[in-house]
């Protein structure tokens, strides 16, 4: 464990401040945390543009009253209080003496880089020759790499400069409730815990749907695709803790270790099991490339081969412009057997769980009941919202910065988990499918709907 480890941060720093993650994410998440009472260090926000503080303070201020439906001047004030600005190069020794000397008497600082992924082994070289590293935890945006081999050579050029311990890589799917129920659903609930596994499940499908495109973001999207953009990093972490053994302890290296040894049974993705495809007029959108072959949508199969899950395939899908918003984890158990005595109706289907994530967090199981008129079997649904039951969490970016200052890194990503990710999907990188077009506001290309040996349909209701 580095020093750091554990204990809180005594200052924020805050790289990009100018940006719209700050402004939609971060300055909304530092105001919750400080009306909670949960923030007690200054913000130090650092960008290249020439600001005044007054700037920075309208920004935040602004970012603040578009994302909260009250706003209490007071935590605002207070929270503006703590916040000053530096404008500088990222690459200019400069900037770096001048952070030195506003950091002076501080020895755990938490530098949080909302920047492009080219600029963070520069940022933090140059934190490391202004001796500004020692004692500090450097957060990190996705994306993390854009392959194996480059997100290896980005670990490789931090690591010249920190611990591992001091790297917080962020996912902020690992900050939203649901997720981080996946575990609690899965261990402590004794109906669950015994039929989780290839015995009782047919198949696991985890989406991620979205009924809207890149407009605003086309620049930065035609270079990713939703791959890189949405399943290297959250359907995959949401991938081990569906599939993951108990973790030892409550460490944050023993639920890594769990969720690691996932990824190391999950075999290669095979391209002729993935599907990929891209809305109609995606490349008319501002910043993408003419006749781009970049994918809005991808379907994938992938296997766990591990005692647990041999045999069950785990089906990821995730596309923009589609029917509708939704991400959920599904578990389709395998039908029971036939008993004519029932008189079943012939399209009785098996039971699902399925986990909402998003919008309306919540649970459904579907089960079979008689008709009431006598005609058969009707499927019925045990639907729970966690909002009505468990109240409001913390959003994921509240959570993430909080674990981050407050040195808890059990939410951010560990250096061999996000290597074996991409090793995962390396091939489909390297011979990606030639996208299907499809028309927005559908379900995707038609071959994602079910073809193909060992495919089950996939499931929308
Ligand atoms: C981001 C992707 O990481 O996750 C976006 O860059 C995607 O393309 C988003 O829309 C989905 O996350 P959420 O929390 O908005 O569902």
């Amino acid at each position: 464990m580095s020093e750091s480890a554990g204990r809180s941060c005594d200052a924020m720093v805050v790289f990009g401040v100018t940006g719209d993650l700050a402004h939609k994410m971060t300055f909304p998440s530092l105001y919750r945390l400080e009306e909670a009472g949960l923030l007690d260090c200054p913000i130090i926000g650092v960008a290249l543009e020439d600001w005044s503080p007054e700037q920075l303070h309208a920004s935040m201020k602004e970012a603040v009253s578009a994302d909260e439906e009250s706003v209490d001047d007071k935590v605002l004030q207070r929270l503006v209080d703590r916040l000053s600005y530096l404008g500088g190069d990222f690459a200019d020794q400069a900037t770096y003496q001048e952070l030195a000397h506003r950091l002076e008497g501080c020895s755990r600082p938490l530098f949080y880089l909302e920047i492009p992924p080219s600029l963070f082994a520069t940022v933090v070289t140059q934190l490391g020759r202004a001796g500004l590293t020692e004692g500090s935890r450097v957060m990190v945006e996705k994306p993390f790499g854009h392959d194996a081999d480059s997100a290896k050579a980005l670990n490789a050029q931090l690591h010249q400069v920190l611990d591992e311990e001091q790297i917080l890589r962020i996912d902020h799917f690992l900050g939203k409730q649901p997720v981080l129920d996946v575990s609690c659903l899965r261990f402590a609930n004794t109906l669950l815990e015994p039929v989780w596994n290839r015995d009782h499940v047919a198949a696991v499908q985890i989406t991620l749907a979205e009924d809207f495109g890149v407009e605003g973001r086309g620049a930065f999207y035609d270079a990713v695709g939703a791959l890189r953009d949405v399943v290297q990093n959250h359907l995959l972490q949401v991938l081990a803790l569906v599939a993951m053994e108990p973790a030892r302890d409550t460490g944050s290296d023993a639920l890594w270790d769990a969720k690691t040894e996932v990824f190391r049974s999950v075999a290669d993705a095979d391209p002729a099991d993935c599907v990929r495809g891209q809305y109609q007029g995606y490349d008319q959108v501002p910043g993408v490339a003419t006749g781009s072959d970049t994918e809005t949508y991808v379907a994938l199969r992938l296997e766990v081969r591990n005692d647990r899950w041999a045999g069950v395939p785990f089906f990821l899908r995730a596309g923009k412009e589609l029917a509708t918003r939704t991400t959920e984890v599904r578990l389709i158990f395998k039908q029971a057997p036939p008993q004519p005595f029932l008189q079943l109706s012939d399209e009785a289907r098996p039971n699902q769980l399925v986990l909402r994530i998003d919008p309306d967090p919540g649970m459904r199981l579907t089960m079979l009941s008689k008709a009431a008129d006598g005609t058969g079997s009707r499927e019925v649904n045990l639907d729970l919202t966690f909002a009505q039951e468990l109240g409001r969490p913390p959003t994921p970016y509240e959570r993430l910065l909080h674990d981050a200052l407050t040195g808890d890194r059990s939410l951010f990503t560990r250096e061999d988990a996000v290597e074996e990710t991409w090793r995962i999907l390396q091939p489909l990188l390297q011979q990606p499918p030639a996208p299907t077009p499809y028309p927005r506001g559908s379900w995707g290309p038609e071959p994602a709907d079910g073809t193909g040996e060992g495919h089950l349909p996939w499931q929308t209701a």
